[in-house]
């Protein structure tokens, strides 16, 4: 009896199964960041009747966007190209929710005309960055020291999230996922290895998580608590992240958020750093944990086959799954699980950037492979 396969309630809507599309940055937008027709048929192709789509990490503002190509939502062209996306989805009986962005740290200067990127403290974080070089072409470069964030600065980023929440809305969505996890700028806020300030934000838990739950009240106001959701990964390292008591910290948070009666939290597995799969050697933070804390549904992603999504739901540490690279290369995954079908194996060369190729060419079972 698989337990994938039964319906469930996500904020106000009924989802007929467990298998979720995880966010997924492509690096496919058409120029000024805008979704164009090839997001339109990525999306459309992964979109099936009851299913419960999250778009991938979506800039909510210029300062936000760490890979070039990655979409926005903070222009008019922005929005309506996604509810292009969104109109789709609809259109196959699926439900989408869009993954609210800030790199903080992780942005780059030519990414945003030579600005620096801003960060609660200016320390700098130890992984890449996507810009185009002189030729548009991608090219990745070395992420640099952020500038720390005067306080007077803080209530203006809240802003820009709640303007982009604003635009999901009006593009048709169904919902937001604040993107708190790895390593982006209200995970550098939360944890302590990446925040030093001493005022309101930073500090003890309860100021460090501040930026966070101001970003999720900023979507409530917008949205109401059932249509907004949370991302983390609090045993996630991607990013140079680094907390003295990721217990605590994540405990702190998931007790917090029951305030909003959200759609879900969306729990990062210990056993993933970004996408890489890591051995588990250390006991960590993960939906087991959290879900005794936090009251709404959990969605765990990571690393999940379709036997261990069974086991975890069976188990009752988790509501629903999110699928990552099985889903950039099976558009039709929900229905394989369905039916035992074997998986296409993906190719991660193709994962960033680039055209069709690696991103509306796999094909579902229904159709030949392609040659
Ligand atoms: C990701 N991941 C990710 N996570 C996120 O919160 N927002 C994002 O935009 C992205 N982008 C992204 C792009 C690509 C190409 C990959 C492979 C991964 C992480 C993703 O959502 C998921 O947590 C991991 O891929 C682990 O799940 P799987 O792939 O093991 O099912």
């Amino acid at each position: 009896m698989s337990t994938l396969f039964t319906p469930t309630q996500v904020g106000p809507y009924a989802v007929s199964h467990r298998v979720v599309l995880a966010p997924l940055t492509r690096m496919r937008t058409d120029a000024g960041d805008v979704p164009g027709d090839l997001m339109v048929q990525y999306y459309t192709q992964r979109a099936s009747k009851g299913a419960l789509l999250i778009a991938e990490a979506t800039a909510v503002s210029p300062r936000a966007i760490a890979y070039a190509g990655a979409p926005g939502i903070h222009t008019d062209a922005q929005q309506r190209g996604w509810k292009r996306v969104v109109d789709a989805v609809h259109a196959r009986g699926a439900r989408i929710f869009l993954q609210l962005w800030h790199g903080g740290r992780q942005a780059h200067p030519d990414n945003m005309g030579g600005e620096l990127p801003i960060a609660p403290s200016a320390i700098r974080s130890e992984e890449k960055a996507v810009v185009r070089d002189a030729a548009g072409a991608f090219l990745e470069v070395d992420q640099v020291v952020p500038r720390a964030m005067a306080a007077v600065e803080i209530p203006l980023v809240i802003e820009e999230f709640r303007q982009a929440a604003e635009r999901a809305k009006q593009a048709g969505f169904d919902g937001v996922e604040l993107h708190a996890a790895n390593g982006y700028l209200p995970d550098q806020f939360l944890q302590d290895g990446s925040n030093l300030r001493t005022d309101a934000y930073g500090g003890p838990i309860e100021n460090r998580a501040r930026f966070l739950l101001e970003a999720v009240e900023a979507l409530v106001g917008v949205w109401g608590g059932d249509r907004v959701a949370v991302r983390i990964s609090p045993s996630g390292k991607f990013g140079t992240m680094s907390d003295s008591d990721p217990v605590g910290t994540f405990g702190y948070v998931a007790e917090q958020l029951n305030r909003y009666g959200l759609a879900y939290l969306h729990v990062v597995e210990p056993r993933i750093r970004g996408y890489e799969d890591l051995a588990l050697d250390a006991p960590a933070v993960a939906s087991k944990s959290l879900g005794g804390l936090f009251k709404g549904p959990i969605v765990a992603a990571g690393g999940f086959s379709r036997e261990s999504a069974e086991q975890i739901l069976a188990a009752g540490d988790a509501d629903l799954v999110a699928f990552g690279r099985f889903f950039i290369s099976n558009p039709d995954l929900p229905e394989r699980f369905r039916l035992g079908l074997p998986l296409t194996t993906y190719d991660r060369n193709t994962f960033y950037g680039g055209d069709h190729r690696g991103y509306t060419d796999y094909a579902s079972h229904r159709e030949p492979m392609p040659a």
